[in-house]
């Protein structure tokens, strides 16, 4: 049987970069930068692009392409391929949980850039005031609006668009870099329109309300680097974090992808083509149009203050409905329509993983992989749908759109580098290679690598409380002990958050402790989840056991 592979090399590139652009680019990309200082997220972000992005694209491409010369697509036993010893199909399993696990409230949000399409065309937004903008939003997520009179339409949208990516799953790689051939050219020419809007406004939209607002202001903030932020821990953990989401490493996605290139296919060249190109449409264009358009209506200390994920759904609509109803409309569909296609090339690469170690393992066919893959989504997702505001949604983005990435990174380094060896690997990222990689690396990929992954895991793991690691390190030497942030790790798994809220807030302690609850249940479908994956693989090296003897 003829091996399945990319069809071409534009077609990998572009299935490779859609995989990594995503909504990561365009919503996560703007709040982390505004949140932490501006420029001043920058520089930290940019030197976590070079000595742990690159480096983990390389050892991502190279163990993904030597899994899959051994027939093997998903990284259980991609890891293993590289050592046999037991415990690393179970590290693995990472790689197909991950992507489970953010597909399940990714394709939500995806299909909330579709239904704002839909709203853009029809003109729903025309004429509504911005406080009706962000209700309808707020309402959609709560289900207390009615859309188009269907009663659990949020519900529907989402189903809906989990089956078409179903469906393009079901076609097989050659779907898959159709969708990329289309959506990437088309989110490209979309956001440089809407650059364009947002380099150019100017001042010219300053209201008596906003009299300051200047869209200028916003790219400044963003392109004055500050060198002070590169002492601070804080930032260099949401820089990582970033660094991680939006490349798509440590997810097992681009493992998978790699698997399906020929054996001497350029690895150097190739990997770092795709991700130039996510960092081009995130830093260039994910950074020119939500700030500085808000910027340009609302001033810059509105932004600063606002900066959150709901900017994108609940002040653009109706900030676009100022340039007329028209352009408002072209401006809308651009956003979403933008924001559907960075979502769809990313999640379609979530589905990959499943369905490559299904037919490795079980002869699973294309069809039955990806609606297995669906009905899994679905029963992960579905809670995230129904339960968005107890914090479902929140509990899927940290422990499996956030830590589980860093974690998985990590040993797959330590493997790659040092069991597999640098010598060889190194080897491996060179064969069939159309351009040389600065020696240099190969010191970075040993020495530098490993040890920032190790220090982004314990910095998460154990945040100070208030970021504050000087003042935390004094108090320890002095013997007062490590206070704990509640935004580290381990005072997450204690909910200290929740708990703080509680105290200072008794009148909302039934909301809260809803959330508490609902938390509690989508841990549990997590940590089910990784447990069922486990089991599968367990099952699957049993079989192979079997079939070996
Ligand atoms: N990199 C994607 C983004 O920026 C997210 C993603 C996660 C893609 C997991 C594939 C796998 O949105």
């Amino acid at each position: 049987m003829k091996k399945e592979s990319w069809g071409s090399r534009m077609g990998l590139i572009l299935a490779m970069a859609g995989n990594a652009v995503g909504l990561g680019n365009f919503l996560r990309f703007p709040v982390q930068a505004v949140q932490n200082g501006g420029g001043a997220f920058i520089l930290p972000y940019l030197i976590c692009f070079l000595l742990m992005g690159i480096p983990l694209l390389f050892t991502e491409w190279s163990i993904g392409r030597f899994g899959g010369k051994l027939g093997n697509h998903s990284t259980p036993y991609i890891l293993d391929s590289i050592n046999k010893k037991w415990y690393w199909k179970y590290v693995g399993v990472f790689g197909i949980f991950t992507n489970i696990a953010v597909v399940a409230y990714y394709t939500y949000i995806e299909s909330w850039t579709f239904v704002y399409v839909v709203h853009s065309v029809i003109g729903t937004f025309t004429g509504m005031s911005k406080e009706a903008v962000s209700l309808f939003f707020d309402q959609y997520v709560q289900f207390s609006g009615s859309d188009f009179g269907i009663p659990l339409f949020p519900v529907l949208a989402y189903v809906a668009v989990l089956g078409v990516n179903m469906y393009i799953l079901s076609t097989g790689l050659g779907g898959i870099e159709k969708v990329a051939k289309i959506g990437m050219p088309l989110l490209i020419l979309f956001g440089v329109i809407l650059a364009i809007r947002g380099w150019t406004m100017g001042n010219s939209f300053a209201s008596e309300e906003f009299p300051d607002a200047n869209a200028w202001d916003g790219i400044n903030f963003l392109w004055t680097p500050q060198y002070t932020s590169l002492a601070d821990p804080k930032v260099w953990l949401a820089a990582a974090g970033q660094i991680f989401f939006t490349l798509s490493v440590g997810m097992g996605s681009i493992q998978c992808y790699a698997s399906y290139l020929k054996e001497n296919e350029d690895i150097a060249l190739n990997s770092v083509t795709a991700g130039f190109t996510n960092e081009f449409v995130e830093v260039i264009l994910g950074s020119a149009i939500v700030i500085p358009i808000a910027a340009g209506f609302l001033g810059l200390d509105w932004v600063l203050q606002n900066a959150g994920f709901g900017m994108a759904f609940q002040t653009m609509p109706y900030l676009f409905q100022q340039w007329g109803p028209l352009i408002g409309a072209f401006a809308g569909i651009c956003w979403f329509g933008l924001l559907f296609f960075a979502g769809i090339t990313s999640s379609l690469a979530m589905g990959t993983p499943w369905m490559g170690f299904m037919k490795d393992e079980f002869g699973w066919g294309k069809v039955k992989g990806a609606v297995s893959f669906g009905l899994i989504g679905l029963t992960m997702g579905l809670p995230t749908v129904l339960f968005y505001q107890y914090g479902y949604f929140d509990e899927y983005d940290y422990w499996g759109g956030t830590v589980s990435l860093v974690i998985f990174a990590f040993l797959e380094t330590i493997l790659f580098t040092y069991i597999f060896g640098m010598k060889k690997g190194w080897a491996e990222i060179n064969r069939g290679a159309d351009i040389r990689i600065p020696g240099i690396y190969k010191w970075i990929m040993t020495y530098v690598t490993p040890v920032l992954l190790f220090l982004v895991l314990m910095g998460a793991l154990i945040t100070p409380a208030g970021n504050d690691w000087v003042g935390a390190i004094s108090k320890l030497v002095s013997g007062e002990g490590w206070g704990l942030d509640p935004n580290s790790l381990i005072a997450k798994l204690n909910f200290v958050d929740l708990k703080a809220k509680l105290v200072a807030n008794p009148e909302n302690a039934e909301f809260i402790k809803k959330k508490m609850l609902f938390s509690g249940w989508a841990r549990i479908q997590l940590g089910a989840l990784f447990l069922l994956i486990c089991g599968i693989v367990w099952y699957s090296s049993q079989l192979r056991k079997k079939a070996s003897l």
